[in-house]
C-alpha cells in the first residue's frame, strides 16, 4: 500500500464551501443555550460534545462558544461531577433513551449534589473542558476579560478535576476511574467485552432503545451491549450516584480520558495564571498524572496504552485509539512517544496510509469497520491525533491528516463517524463536533509562545 506521504498534501477541494457547511450545521444544532450534537439521535447537550463543539464554534461565534461550556458548566453537582447529559425540558421524553425519568438526576442524585432544577444523567465523561475554555477564551481575549469567562468558570473547573481525581481514583494510584462504558465515551469498544462479561443485562422488555430510529443497527451497539448498559447506569442511580472503590460492577482507567485530564489541568495551570490564582498546584497534578499514566496504563508489549480494568486489577489486552491519543499529552518520555507514533503508522492503525486513524485495531479480533467504537474512525481523536503528531514535531504527517479529515467531513456530510478505509459515511449526519473541528482545522491559528502547544498550528 503506498503511503500518503509519498503524494503531495492534497489542498482542500474548496474551503469555503466546507465552512460555509460545517457553520450552517453548528447554526442548525444551535438551541439557544448549548448545542445539540445531532437533532434526531442526540437531542439534549452532551458533555464532551459540548467542549469539542466549543473548541470550533470559538471561530464563528466566541459569545456562543462561551455559553456553549457555562451552559453545560452551570449544570454540575455540588460533588464536582459534570454529567454527561444535560436534558432539554422541551424534547419529548421518548425522544433519547435513557430519558431524565430514568436517571432522576434531582431526586436519586441528590445524594451527590445534583442540581434540583435541572434533569441530568448521572455519569460523566471525558474532561475535555478546561481545555476547551483555555482555547475559546484565546479566540478573543478581550471579550473573554470583559465578560470575566475564565473566572466565573475556574473554580467549577477545579471542582470537576478535583472530583475526578478524588472520588474517582477508585484504583488508587492517582488516575480517574469510569464506571460505565458511556463515561469514556466510546461505548461500545471490544476495550470494554471483557469487563462486562460479569454485568447481567436488563430485561430486554424493561426499557426501549430509541437510537435505532435514527440509525442502522449494523452501525450502533447490539442489544446484548445496551442491556449491560442499562443494567450499569440502574445499580448506579440505585446507590444515589455513590463513588465507593470496590463497589462498582464496571471501573476502569482509560488512557484517552486521562491523557485529555492531564492537558486539560495543564489548560487550568493557564486559567489560573490568566485569572490571578496559583498555577503551580495544576502543573504539579499534571505532572503527577502523567507519571502515573505512563506507569499504570503503558504496555511495553503493545507499543501503546492500555485501559486497566480495576475490578481484575490488569490490563485490558486489546489496542483501541484511546491507547494512541496520550500523544496530545506534554512531555511523555521520548522513547514513549516515539514508540506511539510508530505504532499509530503500523499495521494495527495505519496512521498515513489510510484516511484516518481507526478507532479499534484493524488487526484485532473484534474489528469491525461500520460499527459504532468498534473499527469506524471518528474525527474527535482524529483532531486530538493530529495535534498529537505536531506536538511530537511530525508536521507532515499532521499535514496529511489534517487534509484527509477536511476531505472526510466534506464528502460525508459531517458524518459521525466513517469507514476508515473509504471514509464513507457512518452513523449520523450532520454532527456537530465533526463540523466543529472542521472548522477549527480550517482556521488559521497565529503561533505563540503562550499558547498550550496543543492549540497552536505553525
Ligand atoms: N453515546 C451514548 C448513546 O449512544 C450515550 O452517551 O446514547
Amino acid at each position: 500500500m503506498t503511503s500518503l506521504l509519498e503524494t503531495p498534501v492534497p489542498a482542500a477541494a474548496d474551503d469555503l464551501t466546507l465552512r460555509r457547511g460545517a457553520a450552517r450545521v453548528l447554526l442548525t444544532n444551535w438551541t439557544g443555550s448549548s448545542t445539540v450534537p445531532s437533532h434526531g439521535l442526540y437531542p439534549h447537550q452532551w458533555s464532551w460534545d459540548s467542549a469539542f463543539i466549543a473548541i470550533g464554534l470559538r471561530h464563528l461565534s466566541v459569545r456562543r462558544a462561551q455559553r456553549e461550556l457555562e451552559s453545560l458548566l452551570g449544570a454540575q453537582w455540588a460533588d464536582g461531577r459534570v454529567p454527561h447529559i444535560v436534558f432539554s425540558p422541551e424534547v419529548p421524553l421518548d425522544a433519547y433513551f435513557p430519558s431524565p425519568d430514568f436517571w432522576r438526576s434531582s431526586t436519586a442524585g441528590a445524594p451527590s449534589g445534583a442540581p434540583a432544577g435541572t434533569e441530568t444523567s448521572g455519569i460523566v465523561q471525558p474532561p475535555v473542558h478546561a481545555l476547551a475554555a483555555w482555547l475559546v477564551h484565546r479566540a478573543d481575549p478581550e471579550t473573554s476579560r470583559s465578560r470575566r469567562f475564565l473566572p466565573r468558570l475556574y473554580d467549577r473547573l477545579v471542582a470537576w478535576h478535583d472530583y475526578l481525581t478524588d472520588r474517582r481514583d477508585l484504583g488508587g494510584g492517582g488516575l480517574a476511574a469510569m464506571v460505565h462504558p458511556w463515561e469514556p465515551g466510546m461505548d461500545n469498544s471490544p476495550c470494554w467485552d471483557g469487563p462486562l462479561q460479569r454485568v447481567e443485562p436488563a430485561a430486554p422488555g424493561s426499557y426501549r432503545r430509541a437510537d435505532l430510529a435514527h440509525g442502522q443497527a449494523a452501525e450502533r451497539p447490539t442489544d446484548l451491549d445496551y442491556g449491560r448498559y442499562v443494567r450499569l447506569a440502574t445499580d448506579y442511580r440505585d446507590s444515589g450516584y455513590a463513588d465507593a472503590r470496590g463497589t462498582h460492577a464496571f471501573a476502569v482507567e482509560d488512557p484517552c480520558v486521562n491523557a485529555l485530564l492531564i492537558v486539560s489541568e495543564h489548560a487550568l495551570a493557564r486559567i489560573a495564571a490568566e485569572t490571578g490564582a496559583d498555577p503551580a498546584p495544576h502543573e504539579e497534578r499534571a505532572a503527577r498524572l502523567t507519571d502515573a499514566l505512563v506507569e499504570r496504563l503503558w504496555s511495553r508489549a503493545d507499543g501503546m496504552f492500555l485501559a486497566r480494568d480495576l475490578v481484575a486489577d490488569e490490563l485490558i489486552p486489546e489496542r483501541s485509539v484511546a491507547g494512541l491519543v496520550p500523544l496530545i499529552v506534554p512531555g511523555l518520555p521520548r522513547d514513549t512517544a516515539d514508540t506511539l507514533l510508530a505504532t499509530a503508522r503500523g499495521s494495527g492503525f495505519l496512521l498515513g496510509r489510510i484516511p484516518m486513524a481507526p478507532s479499534y485495531d484493524l488487526t484485532g479480533h473484534a474489528f469491525d469497520p461500520s460499527r459504532y467504537w468498534r473499527g469506524p474512525a471518528w474525527f474527535n481523536t482524529s483532531w486530538l491525533l493530529e495535534r498529537g503528531l505536531r506536538q511530537y514535531g511530525q508536521t507532515r504527517e499532521a499535514a496529511v491528516l489534517r487534509a484527509a479529515m477536511l476531505d472526510a467531513a466534506g464528502t460525508s456530510s459531517f458524518a459521525e463517524y466513517v469507514d476508515p478505509f473509504t471514509a464513507e459515511a457512518r452513523g449520523t449526519r450532520a454532527f456537530g463536533w465533526t463540523a466543529a473541528l472542521t472548522l477549527d482545522l480550517l482556521a488559521d491559528e497565529p503561533a505563540s509562545p503562550d499558547a498550550l502547544s496543543i492549540g497552536v498550528r505553525t
